[in-house]
């Protein structure tokens, strides 16, 4: 199916993924037009909802230009990217694709939005791997880290991931120096920083807090899951039902109720040890083991334990619904034996 030009429709970049999947479900049935751009063609399920799909890279200029002329873009989620521990193996292509594949798409969007006379929404999904802490023992004394502390990371992936919340800062607010001149932006940039997400519908590629994830699909199917961090590690995560909400509440928050362009946002603190046990729980025939991987441990240790998203809350209402037992219990439980069984 196409849309017309004058139809508006949300754009998701990297739409197979994660936070896509759910995403475009949640914008379909709210009677938003949605269209999609991935490397790969969408499942046939996930395509249902879409009114029109484009498959190919957000570093291919030709095509991005093809997509914001065939439609009027109102907003764009740009989930594409390369995790954290795939960023590492190929950090020049990281940036490529984290760096120069969301330029490449602010200027899109800040291009269609001067056409269209309007201000085209960007949501950003962003996340913990900005902050780079010290040391472990730095770690375990911060706490809920703040968006303003600590962020000097340590992947090429929270680096890109960083810059490009500054560019988006500065294509919303500085763009050519507009607002000095009282022009009014073009583009509508807002971030979340995302802690580890527990996603019952897909497993998780490339990232470093995939451990979480793994050892719940891993219990699920009856296979054994050694990870490859140790029980005593700390971090922030939250249920992907939540993380879709969020980006949906962050889009339709009026402007003048934010403070800030880029935030934090968390639903509980976990070790891997109580995800393990809390995986036991719910699928008693798991069976885990510790095997640390040293540079994804690595990673890991520089990322806060829990962080501070109080400006959230404040600012546009982020309640997640989902604590950690309820997470496990009330989401993974259900939805992942349902997703295995209905593949057997
Ligand atoms: N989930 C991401 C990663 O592990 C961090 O936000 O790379």
């Amino acid at each position: 199916m196409t849309c017309e030009i004058s139809d508006a429709v949300v754009l998701i970049t990297g739409a197979g993924g994660e936070v896509g999947h759910g995403l475009i479900g949640r914008l379909s049935a709210a009677g938003r037009r949605v269209v999609t751009l991935d490397l790969q063609p969408l499942a046939p399920a996930l395509a249902e909802g879409v009114a029109a799909e484009y498959t190919g890279t957000i570093l291919d200029g030709d095509l991005l230009a093809r997509v914001f002329h065939a439609h009027r873009v109102d907003a764009v989620f740009h989930l594409a990217a390369l995790l954290s521990t795939s960023a590492e193996r190929d950090p020049q292509h990281a940036h490529r694709v984290n760096v120069e594949g969301t330029l490449a798409l602010l200027e899109q969007a800040r291009q269609s939005g001067e056409r269209h006379g309007h201000t085209v929404r960007f949501l950003f999904p962003s996340t913990i791997a900005v902050y780079g802490l010290p040391s472990r023992a730095v770690k375990q004394r911060s706490g809920r880290v703040s968006e303003d502390t600590f962020t000097q990371p340590t992947t090429m992936y929270g680096c890109n991931k960083l810059y490009c919340e500054h560019l988006g800062r500065y294509y919303a607010r500085h763009y050519r120096q507009g607002a000095a001149a009282g022009l009014v932006p073009a583009l509508d940039f807002r971030g979340l920083r995302f802690p580890g997400l527990l996603s019952a519908d897909t497993v998780p590629s490339g990232g470093t807090s995939d451990y979480a994830p793994e050892m719940i699909h891993a219990a699920a199917q009856g296979q054994p899951y050694a990870c490859f961090v140790g029980p005593d590690t700390w971090l922030p995560f939250m249920a992907m039902p939540d993380a879709v909400d969020a980006l949906l509440q962050l889009e339709q928050a009026p402007q003048a109720s934010l403070t800030r362009t880029v935030y934090n946002v968390s639903a509980f603190s976990a070790s891997a040890d109580a995800c393990a046990r809390e995986t036991i729980e719910v699928f008693p025939l798991a069976h885990i083991t510790w095997s640390p991987d040293v540079r994804r441990q690595g990673i890991v240790d520089t990322w806060p334990a829990d962080v501070d998203d109080s400006s959230a809350r404040r600012d546009w209402g982020f309640s997640p619904a989902y604590d950690f037992r309820c997470t496990f219990r009330d989401y993974l439980q259900p939805a992942v034996t349902a997703r295995y069984a209905r593949r057997s």
